[in-house]
Order: structure tokens, then C-alpha cells, then sequence
């Protein structure tokens, strides 16, 4: 294994800072970095839909010099034939020199971590993670509000699968005077493993609501989200759920004159286009900033697999007993031969699974 990126926490946060700067260097000086992965390939392997995050690794890997292969949907791929995670893993590494990878499954991109030669990079996971978005909501906020400490940050609509809301609040969990305000229905609250693994664990401030009115004028950035559709096993929980809060220009006015409206987009209902005219909508201005966080991103994992730095993730303390992951969305349910493994977390008597994170106590 390759120093790998599947969460934003991989990245030490002067790592994340020097990503920063390299991508303000990037929007400051683009020709001094068009021909820094001459020769070298970017393998995109999307087992899922994507328009941004898949064109925008490919347009930063083009902007660097390199080129890019891969496949956009799995039915192309030779995982409609069966074949698994891993071996899939180890046959691109024979033709490119870095992955970003998108699963359906939770915990694949690490699977395929484990088994390729190359740095491979989450290009968002089921409902866990999603670090590349993370960072260019990072760079958002830095460039629009100047820092990334001391910030009231709300997060509203689907915060049970947005997996960039759960990697986005795991890289904030690092900062100073952070205070979350988590808007959602009951249904859709923050998974346990974030409020407590991250939140609670982190003594970060938050606050749970339903309601966003009430929320607006207290936030220096509004985090809007998509109800994730695809996640959903009942159909007619969605149809309840999916137009739960829409942002309007009318909305707008009870935010504060300089709060920042983010969305990782695609948008579907949730912020109404009138909303875009307003100078504090700043969901295009994230989209740009992605591609130069993961033009900054490709340069670093190249220059750490050229020296040779270990990767972040280990096992450790993982182990194998009798306790089976029971998440149908974890890797471990369809990767066959793959070891249940799991970790302890800080709560005695309650385990981990290494891929997905769900949890159980025993
Ligand atoms: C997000 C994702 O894929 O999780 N989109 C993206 O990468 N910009 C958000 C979403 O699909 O709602």
C-alpha cells in the first residue's frame, strides 16, 4: 500500500495547509505547473455516477501535464462480470501511477488501497466519506472568509448520507471555535459514529435543529445539502423527506451579510436559482476551487510515493473474531474473502468496522 487518501483525516493538518497554499499558488501561477506530471496517468474508477468530482480529477491531472484513463460507470468495467475490489486494484497499478476511485460500497476505496501499488485517492465512498469535496470546501471558506477557525458552520438536509457533510465535519474537528449546527429532519440526523466519534469526542460545540429559519442569522457558512435519493431502501421515505428545506432568496435575507451559502452540488430542490444571484452563493466558486485542491492533492501523494512515505492507515490494532459487519452498504458485504476486521473504539465494549466505521457493542 501507497499513501493513500480516504479521508480527510490521512492529511496532518499542516499537510492540509501546504495543499492549500499549493492550490492558491496553482490559481496564482498555473503555467509553472502545466508540465508537473508529464508522463504520468491518472486511473479515474468510478463505480458510480459523477459529472464534477470525475471531470474535475481529470481536468486537474490535464492541467498538470499528465493524462488521464478510466472508466465512468461499472457496468463498463469488470466489476459487472464479478470480478472484486482488489483485483481490480492490482491490474490498474500495472497502468497508472495514481486511482481515484468512487464506490457504491463503504470502505472500498480503502480495499482497493490496500491492494494497489499506487496512491489511490476516495473520490467518495457510499454514505461515508467524501475527502476530495472536502477539500475544496476548505479552500472555499479559507478564500472567502479568510481562516478556518472560529466559524458558527451549519450543516442542513440529508446529514444521515451526505458522506461531504461527515468528512467535511471530521476535517473542521481540527480547528478552533468551531460550532456546528446540524438542521435536519429526524430521519436524516448525523449518523452516531460522527456526532459521537467526531463531536462529542472532539468537544466541539453543536447544536441539533429542525429548523432552518431560526438557524440562519446565527451562521458564517450554510452548508446546504442534497436528500440523498440513492441511499434510500423505502421509496416513499424519500418522496416525505425530499423537499424538506428549500433555500430562498427570501431565506436569504434572515442570514447574516456575510455568510457564505456552500453546496457540493448536484443541487436538485434544496437552494432555488434565485439564490445564485445573490453575491453570498458560493457553490460555483467550490466547484473550481476542487479541481485545484486536487491538482494540489495529485502533487503531493506523487512526490510522498517517490520518498517513499508510509501510509497513515494501519491495522495495527485491528482484529478478527466472530463479530460480522452487519452494514449492507459496508464492503464487507460483497468483496468475497474479505476478513470482518474491527477496532476498539474510546467506548468501552464498542467496536468499529475498519471499512465502514459502523459500529457495535458487544
Ligand atoms: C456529492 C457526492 O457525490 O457525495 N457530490 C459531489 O461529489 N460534488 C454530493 C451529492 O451527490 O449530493
Amino acid at each position: 500500500m501507497k499513501r493513500s487518501v480516504i479521508d480527510t483525516v490521512d492529511l496532518t493538518v499542516e499537510e492540509l495547509d501546504g495543499i492549500i497554499k499549493t492550490a492558491c499558488d496553482i490559481i496564482d501561477n498555473p503555467k509553472a505547473y502545466s508540465e508537473k506530471c508529464k508522463g504520468k496517468k491518472l486511473a479515474t474508477l468510478f463505480f458510480e455516477p459523477s459529472t464534477r468530482t470525475r471531470l474535475s480529477f481529470e481536468a486537474a491531472m490535464l492541467e498538470l501535464g499528465g493524462s488521464v484513463i478510466g472508466f465512468s460507470e461499472a457496468s463498463s468495467s469488470s466489476a459487472a462480470k464479478g470480478e472484486s475490489v482488489a483485483d481490480t486494484a492490482k491490474v490498474i497499478s500495472c497502468y497508472a501511477d495514481i486511482i481515484a476511485m468512487r464506490h457504491p460500497k463503504e470502505g472500498a476505496p480503502y480495499v482497493a488501497a490496500k491492494n494497489a501499488s499506487i496512491p489511490l485517492i476516495n473520490a467518495g465512498d457510499g454514505s461515508h466519506c467524501h475527502p476530495t469535496q472536502t477539500l475544496a470546501d476548505l479552500l472555499t471558506i479559507y478564500r472567502e472568509k479568510g481562516r478556518l477557525n472560529d466559524l458558527s458552520v451549519g450543516f442542513c438536509g440529508d446529514l444521515k448520507y451526505g458522506r461531504t457533510v461527515h468528512s467535511l465535519i471530521n476535517a473542521l474537528s481540527r480547528y478552533t471555535g468551531i460550532k456546528v449546527v446540524l438542521i435536519s429532519p429526524n430521519e436524516l440526523r448525523l449518523p452516531k459514529y460522527v456526532r459521537e466519534g467526531v463531536l462529542e469526542k472532539k468537544g466541539m460545540e453543536y447544536i441539533e435543529t429542525t429548523d432552518l429559519e431560526s438557524s440562519l442569522n446565527s451562521l458564517d457558512v450554510l452548508y446546504m445539502t442534497r436528500i440523498q435519493r440513492e441511499r434510500f431502501f423505502d421509496a416513499d421515505e424519500y418522496e416525505r423527506l425530499k423537499d424538506s428545506y428549500v433555500l430562498t432568496a427570501e431565506k436569504m435575507q434572515l442570514a447574516k451579510p456575510d455568510t457564505i451559502v456552500l453546496h457540493p452540488l448536484p443541487r436538485v430542490n434544496e437552494i432555488s436559482v434565485k439564490v445564485d444571484e445573490d453575491k453570498r452563493a458560493c457553490y460555483f466558486k467550490q466547484v473550481l476551487n476542487g479541481k485545484y485542491m486536487r491538482m494540489a492533492l495529485i502533487l503531493k501523494l506523487l512526490k510522498d510515493a517517490e520518498e517513499g512515505v508510509a501510509p497513515t492507515h494501519s491495522e495495527e490494532h485491528a482484529f478478527v473474531g466472530k463479530l460480522k459487519c452487519l452494514n449492507p452498504r459496508c464492503i464487507t458485504s460483497t468483496e468475497q474473502e474479505l476478513e470482518h476486521k474491527f477496532e476498539k473504539t474510546d467506548v468501552e465494549g464498542v467496536y468499529k468496522c475498519i471499512y465502514c466505521e459502523a459500529e457495535y457493542k458487544i
